[in-house]
Parts: structure tokens; C-alpha cells; sequence
């Protein structure tokens, strides 16, 4: 095997109504993960590093994800993978998905597979399943594929990746909160069942929101990156959320939405918007909160690559 370094982007999933069905890969933040040859080892040895630390390979989603792929192939050769994270943990920038999906590029590269990105993204999916309690392939899809990864189906994996208009950029907000097994929480508040004339609103905005994002048509986004299903459901976690997006609509943000499971918000601009003052409104917000937060300007991002 040779040595081989995979990079790959945070996302933000769900942008609204795409609950589990799609993510955008940006360029706020990235993950570079190196695979190595264990010598001596070969009997399906996997060690993992993060940011200088050994840990147990299944303590994380890249050794999750290693340890899947490893298992489905029948892999011999032992390797050291060393994560250098980019992407802070537990914001909703699909950190941990990100290593994975680097993880398996690497081994992918290093050990000459040959895999599809599909099955990239399936591997992947398999270390997140491990950390967030249900498997759900939008971040890793995003992160292998990059621009906006659609899943069309789980079983086959099979992934639609569109592009979304050049004028559009995006604003990620970052609210400096950790909440424990947030992820987790999260997709536990998410309704079991949903009536009918909720699913036939939640399919009008997710059909249209994606022709807005492609067409990058301001009122169409603006109208349909909303939910009242999933969002609305998580709403406890993240009471800022509301007056954030009503102040961020009136200073000329495209459309807003919670990144992924939260607490960040990613939210779309284009010439009209101005981000000025959006990140002055939303600072104001979460000074009167005595909240610190962040924020980054970016495009959205390519997928995985090795180095
Ligand atoms: N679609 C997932 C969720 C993304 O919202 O639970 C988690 O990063």
C-alpha cells in the first residue's frame, strides 16, 4: 500500500425541507486524513490519530468507516489513519462525516480499490450510523461528491449531484454552543409520522427550493427554504433561530435554514443581500444572548480529493 492524504469539506444538510435527502459541500472548513502502512501488521490492523491524539479506531467515524469498508472487502493490511480536523465538532457542518468520507477516499487511493463514489458514500455512511444513533448519507454525500448531493436512493446508494447558480454564496452563522449527543437529540425529535397535507407541502418546497438554488432565482429560494416538519421539531434546541432568520430575510439574505442537525445556520446570498449588515443584525442577536459566534463566507465546495 502506499501512503495517501484525502482532504475533504464540511456541508450543511437538509437546507429546509431536504430532511436526510441532500447537503451542500462548502469551502468554510476542511478535514485532511492520511492513511499509512502499520509495519508488520496484516491482519486488518486499524489505528487512528486525531490532531496528534491515538484513540481506538471505533471511536470515531473515519475508524467507523475504515472498519466497514475493511470488513466488506476483507482487508489484510494494517493502517494507521491520522485525522487533522478542520471542521469544529458537533456544529452542524458535518464534521464527522467529513472524516469518514475522507478516511475512505484515502483507502481507497492507498490501497488501489477502485471504489465508486457511491460506495464511498456507503462506507461512510456506515461509521456516521455509529455516532449519531441512525444512518443518514446526506453529509458524507456531500462531502465524496461535493456541490449538492441529492441521495435518489440509500439501497442502491445513488447520488444526484447538482450545481447551484454561480450567483449565489453562502454565510454560515456559528453560534459558539455544544450541546451533548446533539445529533442524537436531534433526530429523536423528529416526528415518526407526518399527516398527508404535510408531506404535500414539504414536497412543493423541496421540489422548488432545488430549481431556486439551481436557477438561483431570489423569490423562489426565499419562499421554499423553509419546514415545518423537521425544523419545526427542533425548534427547543435552538429558540434564537426564529428572530436570526426574520432578521437575516429583511437585510437581504436569499433564504436561511438550521446547517444539518444545528446549532449553525447557513444561509444564501446574492448581490442584493447585504452581509454586513446580516452578520451585524445576527451579532447584535446573539450579544443580547451573551453568545459568542462566528462566521464564514464561502462557495460551495468540490468533493473529496487526494492530495
Ligand atoms: N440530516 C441530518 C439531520 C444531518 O438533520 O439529522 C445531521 O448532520
Amino acid at each position: 500500500m502506499k501512503e495517501c492524504t484525502a482532504v475533504s469539506f464540511s456541508s450543511s444538510a437538509n437546507l429546509g425541507p431536504g430532511f436526510d435527502t441532500m447537503a451542500i459541500a462548502h469551502t468554510a472548513f476542511h478535514d485532511r486524513v492520511r492513511v499509512s502502512a502499520i509495519a508488520g501488521a496484516g491482519h486488518g490492523e486499524i489505528e487512528v490519530e486525531c490532531d496528534g491524539i491515538p484513540g481506538d479506531a471505533d471511536s470515531n467515524t473515519a475508524g467507523r468507516a475504515a472498519r466497514a469498508l475493511y470488513s466488506e472487502l476483507g482487508l489484510r493490511d494494517g493502517i494507521r489513519i491520522t485525522i487533522e480536523k478542520g471542521i469544529p465538532e458537533g456544529l452542524g457542518m458535518g464534521s464527522s462525516g467529513s472524516s469518514a468520507a475522507a478516511a475512505v477516499k484515502a483507502i481507497d487511493s492507498s490501497l488501489d480499490l477502485g471504489l465508486s463514489r457511491e460506495d464511498l458514500v456507503k462506507f461512510a455512511t456506515e461509521g456516521e450510523a455509529a455516532s449519531s444513533g441512525t444512518p443518514h448519507s446526506d453529509n458524507v454525500a456531500a462531502s465524496i461528491f461535493g456541490g449538492l448531493a441529492f441521495l435518489v436512493s440509500t439501497e442502491p446508494m445513488k447520488i444526484h449531484k447538482f450545481d447551484i447558480a454561480k450567483s449565489l454564496g453562502i454565510l454560515l452563522i456559528i453560534p459558539a454552543i455544544k450541546m451533548k449527543h446533539k445529533t442524537r437529540v436531534a433526530r429523536e425529535a423528529v416526528p415518526k409520522t407526518i399527516t398527508m397535507g404535510e408531506h404535500i407541502v414539504g414536497s412543493r418546497r423541496l421540489s422548488l427550493l432545488l430549481q431556486g438554488l439551481q436557477s438561483g432565482d431570489r423569490e423562489i429560494i426565499r419562499e421554499n427554504m423553509q419546514d415545518d416538519i423537521v425544523e419545526r421539531s427542533r425548534m427547543h434546541m435552538f429558540p434564537f433561530y426564529e428572530e436570526i432568520k426574520k432578521r437575516s430575510l429583511e437585510n437581504g439574505a436569499v433564504g436561511v435554514s438550521v446547517s444539518g442537525a444545528g446549532p449553525s445556520i447557513i444561509e444564501f446570498t446574492d448581490m442584493l443581500t447585504d452581509t454586513g449588515k446580516v452578520v451585524s443584525g445576527v451579532s447584535e442577536i446573539f450579544e443580547s444572548l451573551q453568545t459568542k459566534v462566528s462566521f464564514s463566507r464561502c462557495k460551495t465546495a468540490g468533493g473529496a480529493y487526494v492530495e
